[in-house]
């Protein structure tokens, strides 16, 4: 087993042997901006984890990972498009940086160029990466859709609210690592508790992402503090603010997230006051324990030692405990 440092040097090497000096440049240069931002590589790095868990060389890994990130970062850039985000990862957005067109155009070519590292594989496990590929990406859709068609909506439930973060997010963590069980050859049994393991992983992940979306350091998050009460986003701190408060608050709170002021700062502030005065925040952080602990408790059913269960508890503890 290598330690996350090391899956991460793994990861930017094999991207960086990848690069080609390719025309058109407006095509190709923002995806390599953007790849080149970085991040934790959260997923790709479960997937050369998870191979290594099942017994199988990280090697064989790097494609499926890499595909997994280029195709995280092609949702992402349609993402702050749809967001109107203007910083990921610290820097300008694709949209920002270029303009609308050139970030929707170079997101199709990543989508595109995602599928092209699953040929590399043996017809039967290229079938199989393939096939998972395909189901969660339009998964992922389904969940992006549901997310903006609740900023118009005053009526989502925190059952709805789950299912959108569990398409939008968590189901890509979880075929991530499912992806470095199938290279390795596992059981159908194992590779689909792995995918559990990473769903609920992927929960606990975007409940974390919306809390430091509200109050991560401006300093150190990378991307816009507030940006979801600007976009009227129904998270799970909005959703709980509203079951915890008392009418009066709850009338304010309904008002503030059906309205998009020129100056959002004031409106951030109070939104964030209400979250933490309500509860909303510490039954964010508990159901990101929640989840985690879920994920911990698929692990003792799956077929590999002690030692690698200690491992990915260890990533889940680690993801627990961000703060970017
Ligand atoms: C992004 O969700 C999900 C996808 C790109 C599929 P968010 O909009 O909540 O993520 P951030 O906060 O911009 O990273
Ligand atoms: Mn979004
Ligand atoms: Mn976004």
């Amino acid at each position: 087993m290598h330690s996350i440092y090391q899956y991460q040097n793994f990861l930017s090497d094999y991207l960086q042997s990848q690069y080609e000096t390719k025309e058109p440049r407006n095509l190709y240069e923002p995806i390599h901006y953007i790849l080149d931002l970085g991040g934790k590589r959260i997923r790709p790095v479960l997937t050369l984890m998870t191979a290594e868990i099942f017994n199988a060389d990280y090697k064989k890994a790097l494609p499926a990972a890499l595909a997994i990130e280029v195709f995280h970062n092609f949702s992402l850039v349609h993402d702050d498009i749809m967001d109107d985000a203007p910083l990921r990862r610290g820097n300008a957005t694709v949209h920002e940086k270029w303009d609308l067109n050139t970030g929707i155009l170079s997101g199709d070519a990543m989508l595109i160029l995602a599928y092209q590292y699953f040929e590399q594989y043996e017809p039967a496990v290229f079938r199989d990466l393939a096939k998972l590929f395909s189901k969660t990406a339009l998964e992922v859709c389904e969940g992006q859709q549901w997310d903006v068609d609740f900023e118009q909506r005053d009526d989502v439930t925190i059952a709805e609210y789950l299912k959108m973060i569990q398409y939008k997010t968590a189901v890509l963590v979880a075929a991530a690592m499912k992806m470095g069980a199938i290279i390795a050859g596992t059981s159908i049994e194992d590779a689909n508790l792995i995918y559990d393991f990473g769903l609920n992983l992927g929960l606990a992940f975007q409940l974390q992402d919306d809390y430091l979306d509200a109050f991560g350091n401006p300093e150190t998050f990378g991307k816009q503090v507030g940006g979801d009460i600007i976009e009227n986003k129904k998270t799970y701190l909005y959703l709980k603010a509203m079951a915890f408060s008392n009418p009066d608050d709850a009338i304010e709170l309904n008002r503030l997230f059906s309205i998009h002021p020129e100056d959002s700062s004031e409106k951030i502030e109070i939104v964030k006051a209400l979250f933490n005065s309500s509860g909303a925040s510490k039954a964010t952080q508990d159901a990101i324990h929640d989840f985690t602990f879920k994920a911990f408790q698929t692990l003792e059913k799956i077929n590999i030692s002690d030692e690698k269960k200690e491992i990915l508890k260890d990533f889940g503890e680690r993801l627990m405990g961000r703060k970017v």
